[in-house]
């Protein structure tokens, strides 16, 4: 026997956020909303993506620091935390791609004006959530053996300050995009909020907790 196997909860927290993440878009955008199932596999499905990625993303960020503030994380959970951040990085990247193909007034018709372009706040949302992206990639590169080595690098991206601020640009994403629908609960499919909201009010419990336990 060795006593030294680590527990790690990785697999089913991320079976547990993915199925929430799935099940949530399906209740609020098929099953209480009027969106068509023949769109589950694309529109849908990246919804539910997005929404799990964001959970996940937040726990890897969130666990430490809530641990320092005295809330005990179980040890597991500590442990899971590179495979949270791996699977959310990826999850993020193929909510990207799906986004990508579906960027077009017919689907995302608040993004656009009447002539085609963006508006400001989709402009500034997806500006935010590229920016988020290009940050989560380095931070990926950041566990990679051969820039292990450049400290400096590793110091910058690791420290309070820089975390503190790469935290707000996925948090921008979410809010330029829906900060709107937000304010009319009357227009939530079944009362239910928003993914956006609900990833924003994710983001926050883990951003003050980053706040005030990040070392
Ligand atoms: C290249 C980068 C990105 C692009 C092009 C992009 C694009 C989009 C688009 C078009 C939407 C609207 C989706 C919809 O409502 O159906 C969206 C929503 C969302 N994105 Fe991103 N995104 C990017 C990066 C990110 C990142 C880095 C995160 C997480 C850290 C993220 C999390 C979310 C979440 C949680 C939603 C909310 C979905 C909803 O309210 O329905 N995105 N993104």
């Amino acid at each position: 026997m060795n006593d030294h196997v680590k527990t790690n909860s990785a697999g089913p927290i991320i079976a547990t956020v993915m199925a929430f993440g799935l099940a949530y878009a399906v209740l609020r955008y098929h099953i209480v909303g009027p969106v068509p199932w023949k769109d589950f596999p694309f529109f849908i499905l990246n919804k539910g993506i997005s929404l799990s990625a964001f959970i996940l993303l937040t726990c890897n960020f969130g666990f430490g620091p809530l641990n320092n503030l005295g809330v005990r994380v179980p040890e597991g959970w500590l442990n899971a935390r590179k495979a949270m951040g791996m699977t959310g990085f990826l999850l993020v990247l193929i909510h990207a791609l799906m986004s990508f193909l579906l960027f077009k007034p017919a689907v995302y018709g608040k993004f656009f004006e009447a002539d085609g372009t963006l508006t400001l706040l989709a402009g500034l949302s997806m500006l935010g959530g590229i920016l988020a992206f290009v940050v989560l990639w380095a931070y990926n590169l950041s566990f990679q053996t051969f820039l292990r080595e450049d400290q400096a690098f590793i110091r910058f991206i690791t420290s309070r300050k820089f975390l503190l601020f790469a935290l707000l640009l996925g948090a921008a994403h979410l809010f330029f995009m829906g900060y709107s629908g937000w304010l009319n609960p009357a227009g939530w499919h079944g009362g239910l909020p928003p993914i956006s909201l609900l990833a924003f009010s994710v983001f926050a419990i883990g951003y003050v907790s980053n706040l005030l336990g990040r070392k």
